[in-house]
């Protein structure tokens, strides 16, 4: 598919997805600042507003196991194009992530990178907090 690892681990991540409803399954894989990859994937319910996009899964993963900063981001479908992570899921990886690179892939091994400068120009974030 790519010869970068962490696009190769949310490709593996990918396969858990849990998309019963949209069909659409999303691989994530976050990098820690130490080289540890951690996966998610989308996980649907039946009440389908409950849905958690690959990214936040993965997210919240990574800092209950005490990760607090990210340093990259791989995204993977089987689009016909990479997909960008939606609005949600970009502000919580700001928190997280706010320097990080971010490659959105495809299974035809199509890869695009952004920043997650280039995904949330003008963020809210803590600078925005009174006090
Ligand atoms: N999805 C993600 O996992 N990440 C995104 O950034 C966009 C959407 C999932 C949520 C839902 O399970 C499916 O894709 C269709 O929206």
């Amino acid at each position: 598919m790519t010869a970068d690892p962490l696009v190769a681990a949310a490709a593996i991540a990918r396969e858990k997805a849990y998309a019963p409803y949209s069909r659409f399954r999303v691989g994530a894989a976050l990098e820690t600042e130490n080289g540890t990859i951690i996966f998610g994937c989308n996980v649907e319910s039946a009440s389908y507003g409950l849905t958690l996009c690959a990214e936040r899964t993965a997210l919240v993963k990574g800092v209950s196991e005490g990760f607090r900063r990210f340093v990259r981001v791989a995204v993977v479908t089987d689009a016909d194009a990479p997909t960008p992570p939606c609005g949600a899921c970009r502000q919580l990886l700001w928190e997280f992530a706010p320097d990080a690179v971010v490659l959105l892939a495809n299974l035809k091994g199509q890869v695009v990178r952004y920043t997650m400068r280039d995904l949330l120009p003008a963020a809210f974030d803590a600078r925005q907090l009174p006090g």
